[in-house]
């Protein structure tokens, strides 16, 4: 450790001596810093040890990171153990229910301000402690691009609750009670009392959905500790996580390992075969887009086609599943799914431990009796659950939970039933009147990065009131949006381009036919090229979106599409390889 320095010395620029403010003279900008932040009690001796930045994101109206004291007490603890000095600092806080018009619309002005704050102030290194969907991305993201070493900390699950005898929690058990009350299989007071037991404790849903995946992703790409993605928020494992990740974020300072050091190609690798293996959300393949375009890497679609086929899902949780996050994390959590993935997974990378993958994996030590994690020889479905399907509907692609639809359904022809937009959605889904069957392929445009704007998770539309009463649990439905994570059927989504920006899904009449094969990884509009091209001509270009000032003039200029992680195009590297037209999802550099 250095020795004490005077208030004007500069010394080298590491910790509070860091990223001096600009006045034209350093030493002074030293000497003021140091007299401010004295004022809260520092010592000389406090203010001469690596300096590691805590990114809180606490907020009242974000549930999902309730026990954010507990886990920035551990963390300060653990950094203090290691001879570190911890300081935290707040950025936005995302929750998907308390983010409008999305959650999404808004993850990279949260990337911005990420990156924009580590960069702003002194830290040697960083902890990125968040949870809830769009936080985990949001925060990989800005820390990819400020380029100060960092470490993530998941906030943890929720516990499940319980509702007349039977376990619950959110939110797929929250959309399965709300399809009843559609259907009338339960009433007003059933789903009233539901409410309040869905939810068991603060932390984020308690199912395989986009914040449990992002966990879990996190640590297959060794930015987290081992073992750290799947202890439940309120537990003492969360607490003791935490504490551990305060400690290694000193060490990281020490090294100065980078996260370009960590994820790399291989890295992202070892996470989209964690996502296939877990039957993870839809929504990280927009978020690992986003984090690698960060660093300059594109991954190919086919790449990822290729290890869908290869990859079976290996993990019994819901959506898909049956089982919830505390039973992920009894049965060993991610260790067990990349002890069970074997070669399939890359174990020569590198992990914020200072060592690879493959020496964790080793040390997480022998599997155990348990029906949460499966082997590869007996896995929950033979495949991954993920597929990306092409076609004239969507060449620039699009994307299916195959793991998550009614087998019925995988290869089905049918008439479209089209809704312009979320609102002629709501207005007529449950109309009497409304012309539709079980057969039918509902289709909802406008819905994308830039057509909603926001490209919210609507794509999960409503069966029908009419044919959900007579037992419909599941149709095709296709739009350019995106779905929860803690949702299941049969649903393709992100078609690309969108519909708002010219994509072919504008074209789309009711009464066409539309054809999606799984298996062909298809999804085609039936319709003769040369009637395609007339309708074409008849609607002319797309509107140009409205947004007349601030933030939502920003985002429908820059956003991307969902195969460049709907990153805004400025904020990508300037390494990155430009997709090919429209046909590339991710693309190998
Ligand atoms: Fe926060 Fe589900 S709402 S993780």
């Amino acid at each position: 450790m250095p020795v004490s320095q005077s208030a004007a010395s500069t010394g080298p620029a590491t910790g509070i001596r860091r990223g001096l403010t600009s006045y034209g003279d350093a030493g002074f900008s030293l000497f003021l810093r140091k007299a401010f932040i004295k004022g809260a009690g520092y010592s000389d001796d406090a203010l001469d040890k690596p300096v590691i930045g805590i990114i809180n994101t606490g907020s009242g109206f974000n549930p999902c990171h309730g026990n954010m004291p507990a886990l920035l007490e551990a963390v300060k603890r653990g950094v203090l153990m290691a001879g570190g000095l911890p300081i935290d600092f707040p950025t936005i806080s995302l929750h998907e229910s308390f983010s409008q018009p999305t959650s999404m619309f808004l993850r990279n002005l949260m990337s911005m301000d990420t990156e924009e704050m580590i960069r702003a102030q002194p830290m040697d290194a960083v902890v990125l402690i968040g949870g809830c969907d769009k936080t985990v991305p949001a925060q990989l993201m800005g820390a990819a691009s400020a380029g100060v070493p960092a470490i993530t900390l998941v906030t943890g699950s929720m516990l499940t609750g319980g509702h007349r005898g039977k376990r619950v929690g959110a939110c797929t058990d929250c959309r399965a009670f709300w399809g009843k009350f559609r259907s009338g299989e339960i009433d007003q007071q059933e789903i009233d009392d539901v409410n309040s037991r869905l939810v068991g404790s603060v932390g984020t849903c308690s199912v395989m959905g986009t914040a449990s995946t992002m966990a879990c992703l996190t640590e297959a790409m060794g930015i987290a500790l081992p073992g750290s993605a799947s202890p439940p928020a309120v537990t003492a494992d969360r607490v003791r996580i935490a504490e551990q990740t305060g400690t290694q974020a000193v060490a990281l300072a020490e090294l100065g390992t980078e996260m370009s050091t960590i994820l790399t190609q291989e890295a992202f690798e070892n996470g989209l075969r964690v996502l296939l293996a877990i039957g993870g959300s839809t929504n990280a393949i927009i978020h690992l887009t986003a984090v690698a375009g960060r660093l300059g890497i594109r991954l190919s679609l086919e790449d990822l086609d290729r290890m869908s086929v290869e990859t079976p899902v290996l993990v019994d949780l819901k959506p898909s599943g049956a089982y919830y996050m505390e039973d992920f994390h009894r049965a060993g959590g991610v260790p067990a799914v990349l002890r069970e993935l074997g070669d399939l997974i890359h174990r020569d990378v590198p992990t914020v431990t200072g060592r690879t993958l493959g020496e964790e994996i080793d040390d997480a030590g022998p599997g155990f009796p348990q029906d949460i994690v499966r082997p590869l020889s007996n896995p929950v479905y033979p495949e991954g659950s993920l597929a990306f399907l092409r076609g004239n509907l969507a060449p620039g692609g699009a994307i299916i939970k195959q793991a998550a639809v009614s087998a019925h359904l995988l290869e089905h022809t049918g008439r479209a039933v089209v809704f312009e937009d979320t609102a002629d959605l709501a207005a007529r889904i449950d109309d009497e009147d409304l012309d539709v069957v079980a057969e039918d392929v509902l289709v909802l445009r406008n819905i994308g990065p830039v057509g909603a704007p926001g490209m919210p998770e609507a794509g999960y539309l409503p069966i029908p009131r009419k044919l959900a009463a007579q037992g419909v649990k599941d149709m095709v439905r296709i739009s350019d949006g995106r779905m929860s994570g803690t949702a299941a059927g049969a649903v393709v989504l992100h078609v690309t381009p969108e519909s708002a920006v010219g994509g072919p899904l504008r074209l789309v009449r009711t009464g066409d036919t539309i054809t999606l094969s799984v298996s062909r990884r298809l999804i085609q509009l039936e319709v003769p090229e040369d009637e395609l091209t007339r309708r074409e001509e008849t609607l002319g270009p797309p509107p140009a979106p409205a947004a007349e000032r601030g933030y939502r003039k920003l985002y429908v200029s820059e956003v991307t599409q969902a195969d460049e992680g709907c990153d805004f195009r400025f904020l990508q590297s300037t390494e990155l390889p430009r997709p090919e037209g429209s046909q590339s999802l991710l693309k190998a550099p």
